[in-house]
């Protein structure tokens, strides 16, 4: 269980998708609707950036071929995209959001 502060609250406005590297990971943090997501940022299809895609409800979209994720789990919601993208436990203690890299 390795818990890394990644960020303060105030870096992640609401909407917005933070890239970040964290022990070797390539990731994105997104706030939405009050939630906070981390997930492997690179399409599981052929290695987007993800955190240059676009964020809907629910869901970001990658810039290329236009696969969606859930946010939730990482599911692909369309093709080409089938494999998950990797996503990872968030905690936010006080004003810091750790993400639990394993
Ligand atoms: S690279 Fe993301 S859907 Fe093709």
């Amino acid at each position: 269980m390795n818990w890394v502060r990644v960020c303060s609250r105030q870096d992640l406005r609401d909407g917005e998708i933070l890239s970040m590297d964290v022990e070797g990971r390539q990731l994105m943090l997104i706030a939405q609707n009050g939630k906070v997501y981390a997930l492997d940022r690179i399409c599981t299809h052929m290695d987007a950036d993800l955190s240059m895609g676009f964020l809907a409800e629910g869901q970001v979209t990658c810039p290329l071929h236009l696969s969606a994720f859930r946010l939730e789990d990482g599911m692909a919601l369309n093709p080409p995209a089938e494999r998950p993208l990797r996503r990872y436990n968030v905690k936010i203690d006080g004003n810091d959001i750790y993400v639990q890299v394993v």
